[in-house]
């Protein structure tokens, strides 16, 4: 690739990055000649001896002579001053660029040197740094997988940009354009701040303290804090002093936090601690998620979770288990698109529907919360969402892609939803599909139909009807909610009934849903109003507990305000054809939906045939549903479920493994699962990132000989945060192990 190659490059600094410049340039053979300068003559020899410059030159102006490309890596105070002396002596179509950590300064200093910036001048910052410095410290591989920022001006030329974005690329860099003040003030609060209070934190107490000594018994907490107070302070003055205005911004912004704090310390108030913990807490997650399922990670968290759980064992108490994950969902993405505040109680805190909130602040919708299980949507009307400025990342939520392919394929902007490993497995041309037929553009970019997805905005949607040939309330709802953008009327019919929060929670907001004889209509353009919504605790989390109190003798259990949806109480039904003991008391409706306390016993459970039109009823409790089954005396047959092996995991062939595992007789076959009922031994089994089957398992120890140990547990916290505490608190004697 004869283009790609520079003739000369000329590198003015040779500490970390210009080193690690000087290695990507060399090792990838991508100039004839690579000239560097710099204030230090032993750096440049050693820059020479290490082989990766071909020339040294103290004299900055004979260094860039002849060459194509020049990058200053130097410190942001000498940027503009050096950019000022060799301008005069660029060569014609000669690019420069910098990777200074501040950019409003550097700019705005050059153009007061020269009176204008160079078009050939390309701001930069690769946000690649490391508490390591010098010659030596440099690396080819430093930038693969990390940020570079660009801030092209109006005027800079589009040649020299793509030239610098194309030395980036090479670098295995993924490239972000921003504004100057954009940059300014996003660096300000992400890097500078934390570098500040790190050097403050540290100095501060070694000023304190008559000697050094206090720093023998500081452990990790103060280890990971001040690890980057190691960093240069040349480059960290320079760096402050050039980014005043929005550092003095991001400490007034941290000052009142630490007031906050101070305040809630100084008065005991200790909910007002929980609250800001949990809040940081929870975004933190949300950070680590987003880290580790996107591209640019390079410190991809490592975190593993096991349980390992005692045999035998009763549950006894009441619980109220966490809010509805579809229902949660739904709250968010209609309160985004109504008008006025909607008031959301009882929120599920896990993390798939988070993941749907912070897309719709992704969008540009200002959400309050959740503050245990309180949510306030400032709705902004169907057509007030706003383009993404990055993918949505959807972690491991199948409902937050599939219905908000449905939402965003009539906006007028693009999208791009994405996921983690699982998520990028599961079949999205079942949504992607009517859609299209709808007039949508959505490309499946993965493998076979799998996300990431993209899809382009302006398009005139038209309704239509479609007869669905799965049951999934994931499709039936991605498609009434392009219905709500499209012209006419949108019809679907589903093969059997599915769980119907959609259309119940649309009605909830003023939006007209018909329901005839399988089939379901809306018709777009109508408005939304904002609306109060209570999510009553999820059937489907409840359902472990369920199955542990029908599974382990003496125990006696009451869940309270539980959703019993009739789309979704499949579970009680099929328990109770297999003989379980479970009363309801309290029914009432909230906010659309029917709730009731439920009382479980202890009973002897038989093996049935489970009734097809149940399937769609209990398909997410089929995992705990076939341990209750390993209990029962004789035999149990599921069929018609191949659902099972879409979902988060192949949940038919994952959970015939771990019982056979346990000593279950387990078959699997294509769209189902026969299972003798008998003992279960301990053993290893492994949920393959799939909540419901790390719980389920968790349930089986009940009635195990021995030990469970379940790996790969993490995800529990997608629908059941506090399972394991629960679990303990009622009598399932749970340990969570966790390891690097
Ligand atoms: C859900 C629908 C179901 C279910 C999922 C949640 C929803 O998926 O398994 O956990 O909220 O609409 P399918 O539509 O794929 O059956």
């Amino acid at each position: 690739m004869r283009q790609e190659r520079w003739r000369r490059v000329a590198l003015i600094g040779l500490g970390l990055i210009g080193s690690s410049l000087a290695r990507l340039l060399r090792t990838q053979d991508l100039a004839d000649e690579i000239v560097a300068s710099g204030s230090r003559a032993v750096t440049l020899q050693r820059g020479l001896d290490l082989g990766i410059i071909d020339r040294a030159c103290v004299d900055l102006v004979a260094a860039v002579e002849g060459c194509d490309l020049i990058v200053l890596a130097m410190p942001v105070a000498a940027i503009a001053s050096t950019l000022a002396t060799i301008a005069p002596h660029l060569a014609p179509g000669s690019v420069v660029t910098d990777v200074g950590s501040v950019k409003g300064a550097v700019v705005d200093e050059v153009q007061r040197l020269l009176g204008t910036v160079p078009t050939c001048f390309v701001p930069g910052h690769p946000i690649a740094g490391a508490e390591t410095s010098g010659v030596d410290a440099g690396d080819a591989d430093l930038f693969r997988r990390h940020k570079v920022i660009l801030t092209p001006l109006p005027d800079t030329d589009a040649q020299a940009l793509a030239a610098v974005e194309r030395l980036w690329r090479s670098a295995g860099a993924e490239l972000i354009r921003m504004s100057v003040a954009a940059h300014d003030s996003i660096l300000a609060k992400t890097s500078h701040l934390p570098h500040l209070l790190a050097f403050s934190l540290v100095d501060t107490l070694a000023r304190e303290s008559e000697n050094l000594e206090i720093f023998r018994y500081a452990a990790g907490g103060f280890r990971d804090f001040t690890r980057i107070a190691a960093s240069d302070p040349r480059m960290w003055h320079d760096i402050a002093l050039s980014n005043r205005p929005a550092l003095h911004a991001a400490l007034d912004l941290f000052q009142g936090g630490l007031d906050q704090l101070r305040q809630a310390i100084d008065n005991g108030d200790g909910e007002a601690l929980l609250r800001i913990f949990s809040r940081a807490r929870r975004a933190r997650e949300h950070f680590s998620h987003m880290l580790a399922g996107t591209a640019y990670a390079k410190t991809k968290s490592t975190m593993k979770i096991e349980f390992q759980v005692q045999p035998g064992g009763r549950v006894q108490g009441r619980a109220r288990v966490p809010g509805d994950k579809s229902i949660s969902h739904r709250s968010i993405m209609l309160g985004a698109i109504a008008e006025g505040v909607t008031e959301v109680h009882g929120f599920l805190e896990g993390e798939d529907a988070l993941s749907t909130l912070q897309a719709f602040r992704d969008m540009g919708v200002q959400i309050e919360g959740p503050e245990r299980g309180h949510v306030r949507v400032h709705g902004v009307g169907r057509h007030g969402l706003k383009p993404s400025a990055r993918p949505l990342y959807l972690g491991n939520s199948g409902t937050s892609m599939r219905l908000l392919c449905g939402m965003l394929c009539g906006q007028s902007f693009d999208s791009v939803l994405t996921g983690d490993a699982s998520l990028s497995r599961r079949p999205m041309q079942r949504i992607a599909h009517p859609l299209t037929l709808m007039g949508a553009h959505i490309d499946t970019t993965g493998d076979r139909g799998t996300p990431p997805l993209r899809i382009q905005g302006g398009q005139t949607l038209q309704g239509m009807h479609y007869d669905m040939p799965v049951a999934s309330a994931q499709v039936k709802s991605g498609i009434l909610l392009a219905g709500l953008w499209a012209q006419g009327e949108t019809s679907v019919r589903e093969p059997a009934p599915t769980r119907d929060h959609t259309e119940r929670m649309l009605r909830g907001f003023g939006y007209a849903v018909d329901r005839q004889d399988g089939c379901i209509r809306l018709r777009g353009g109508g408005r939304l109003l904002a609306t109060q919504i209570d999510v009553p605790a999820d059937i489907s989390s409840a359902a472990f507990f369920m199955v542990a109190a029908s599974i382990a003798p003496g125990s006696e259990l009451t869940l309270e305000h539980v959703g019993i949806n009739p789309t979704r109480t499949g579970i009680i039904d099929i328990l109770r054809l297999m003989g379980g003991d479970i009363e309801m008391s309290h029914e009432r409706e909230v906010a659309g939906e029917p709730v009731a306390d439920l009382h479980i016993r202890y009973a002897p459970l038989q093996g049935i045939d489970i009734p097809l039109e149940l399937v769609p009823l209990a398909i997410d409790e089929f995992p705990v549903l076939f341990v209750a089954a390993a209990c029962a005396r004789g035999r149990t047959v599921l069929r018609g479920a191949e659902e099972l092996r879409v979902k988060e995991s192949d949940r038919i062939q994952v959970m015939a493994d771990g019982l056979q595992a346990l000593g279950v007789a387990a078959q699997a076959t294509p769209d189902g699962m026969i299972i003798e009922g008998g003992r279960i031994a301990g053993g290893h089994v492994d949920s393959h990132g799939d909540h419901r089957i790390a719980m389920a398992f968790a349930v089986a120890a009940l009635r195990a000989e021995a030990d469970i140990l379940i790996a790969d547990c993490a995800n529990v916290a997608t629908s059941f945060p506090g399972f394991a505490d629960m679990a303990r608190e009622l009598g399932i004697g749970l340990q969570v192990l966790s390891t690097e």
